[in-house]
């Protein structure tokens, strides 16, 4: 499976997993900064931006897969890898599935439990609203949730439009992949690579509260709450994400 990429930077390869409804392009800012120092690998899930859907569900696990893939196309042996909400959980995927790959995990705003009851009621609602009315207006009340209330009209407008760009069946299949998804929970004592959970102060979706629980469940990982960002913290907070992604990469990261 052909995905859609960009590679920007040389150094230790770190690869970036994209949240939900959104695209590579969220990460157009961190990648950029970090770009002096770092191979920044950045793709389209199945579906997303310019990726195809390919054959079957979605699901986080094949993405995780298609990751593992695409670090075999970049001739990486060992990446980084920095997951936000959605990507968190492809990156929680990918540890499970290709620990072996895995130099430094990043988790931000994101959880490993699964969906409550309530949640999963959510995304089915949402699966029928994508498909009868559109992404538009699937994604249009979203930056409500995703952004804190400080959110400039600016930033709204960027997420509405990235998410709105999305093909409604993999928002769809992206729902559905999510609801489905399981308690990972449990594996994060097994984690044996150095880890950091970032989460934004004023995250509604995944609060700090289950940032600090999951933290402590990683051996050795650290933490560090974003002042003022929401759920979408890298946008939110583009300067203070990437000066503790990048202090973090720096400390630990392994060298190519
Ligand atoms: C995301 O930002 O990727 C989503 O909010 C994650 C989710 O809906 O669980």
């Amino acid at each position: 499976m052909n995905v859609a990429y960009e590679i920007v930077g040389h150094g230790p390869a770190l690869l970036l997993l994209h949240a939900f409804p959104l695209d590579r392009r969220m990460w157009r800012e961190t990648a950029a900064s970090l770009a002096d120092r770092y191979r920044v690998i950045s793709f389209d899930f199945r579906g997303f931006g310019e990726s195809p859907m390919g054959d079957g569900p979605a699901s986080l696990e094949r993405w995780a897969d298609d990751a593992a893939a695409l670090l075999d196309t970049a001739g990486v042996p060992i990446a980084s890898v920095a997951g936000l909400s959605m990507g968190g959980y492809v990156a929680l995927a990918f540890a499970a599935r290709h620990p072996a790959r895995l130099g430094a995990l990043v988790l931000g705003d994101t959880r490993a439990g699964a969906d409550s009851p309530e949640g999963k009621k959510g995304r089915d609602d949402g699966i029928a609203l994508v498909r009868s009315r559109g992404a538009a207006a699937f994604v249009d009340p979203m930056p409500g949730r995703l952004l804190s209330a400080r959110a400039s009209e600016e930033l709204k407008r960027r997420v509405r439009e990235l998410g709105g760009s999305q093909a409604p069946e993999a928002i769809a299949g992206a729902l559905a992949a999510m609801r489905d998804r399981p308690d990972r929970t449990g594996e994060l004592g097994a984690i044996a690579c150095p880890a950091l959970v970032m989460v934004g102060s004023d995250d509604a979706l995944t609060p700090p509260a289950e940032a600090r629980a999951m933290a402590r469940a990683i051996p050795g990982c650290k933490l560090v709450e974003l002042a003022g960002a929401g759920h979408l913290a890298n946008l939110e907070a583009p300067d203070a994400f990437t000066r503790a992604l990048g202090d973090f990469l720096d400390a630990e990261s392994p060298v190519d």
